[in-house]
């Protein structure tokens, strides 16, 4: 029986839905990305921390049967749903390696990209991460992430107080588990130590209203991680009512407004 490796995030099935939305919600934003970098019918992709892969799907629908998808994860439970997803899809273009990302060797490959969304916030040694990255990218090939920028750009106007103290909760958990929020700004450094040549950096923030289906992003984090952060012993029930009635006030006013959480897009060429 494998054991769970859990990380905070948390990865129980609310996580797992919840990763579902975010990733459709960042779909279109994504599907530009991947296009733009090159990524189309017979590519190779190495896809790291995929989770329960709802981009992993993606890519291996875009590549298609003359490519290939390797997904790496380490949590049993998002692994398991990936290989489920795989056979109810009857995607035979997909590797799935439950491993860890820090403790484990990197599966070789002749990849051509490899795709890193929302990891190197939580793994405790991001320069060990593009160390063995650049050690199974081949010449030519290009690395892609998106990863938080500025985490604290997060925000409603009018302000919430609370959901600010939440937020700043968040990056305090975060960053006790051995991460770092802002994941991206020390990217650039990590990969050109590694040869890799930075081809393009890309801000995404939106300004986005209640009724815009990016709004279920960050709204939807906050009610899977406000119960996460009182099993942590961090905030009490009163403390999550009130965070939980403020976003309840701010979506039923017309008027209110979230600035997202700043995510930086990172396209490198491996050149040597
Ligand atoms: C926020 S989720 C993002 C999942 C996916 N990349 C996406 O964009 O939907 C972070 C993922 O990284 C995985 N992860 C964190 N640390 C890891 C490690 N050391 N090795 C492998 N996976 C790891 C978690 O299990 C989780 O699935």
């Amino acid at each position: 029986m494998a054991t769970e490796r859990d990380y905070v995030l948390g990865t129980h099935d609310e996580e797992l839905m919840r990763l579902g939305l975010q990733h459709r919600v960042w779909r279109p934003v994504v599907l530009d990305c991947w296009q733009r970098a090159g990524i189309t019918v017979g590519k190779r992709v190495l896809d790291l921390g995929a989770g329960p892969g709802y981009a992993t799907i993606d890519l291996a629908e875009i590549v298609g049967l003359s490519g290939e998808v390797v997904a790496l994860e380490r949590s049993h439970n998002f692994v398991r749903a990936l290989k489920e997803t795989c056979h109810a899809r009857s995607l035979t273009n997909v590797k799935i390696h439950e491993l860890d990302l820090m403790t484990d060797d990197l599966p070789k490959g002749d990849y051509e990209f490899s795709w890193c969304r929302w990891v190197v916030s939580f793994v405790s040694d991001p320069a060990l991460l593009i160390k063995k990255l650049a050690g199974v990218m081949q010449k030519g090939s290009i690395a892609i992430f998106h990863e938080y920028g500025h985490y604290e750009t997060w925000r409603f106007f009018p302000r919430l107080p609370m959901q600010e103290q939440f937020r700043e909760h968040v990056i305090a958990t975060w960053r006790e588990s051995g991460g770092e929020p802002d994941g991206a700004p020390e990217l650039p450094a990590l990969l050109s130590a590694n040869n890799f040549l930075i081809r393009s950096t890309t801000p995404h923030i939106f300004c986005v209203r209640p009724s815009d289906y990016m709004w279920q992003w960050p709204a939807q984090f906050i009610a899977v991680y406000l119960p996460r952060l009182m099993e942590m012993g961090r905030i009490d029930q009163k403390f999550a009512d009130q965070v939980g009635a403020d976003l309840a006030g701010a979506e039923k006013n017309p008027n209110s407004l979230m600035i997202t959480p700043l995510v930086l897009e990172i396209v490198a060429e491996k050149i040597a």
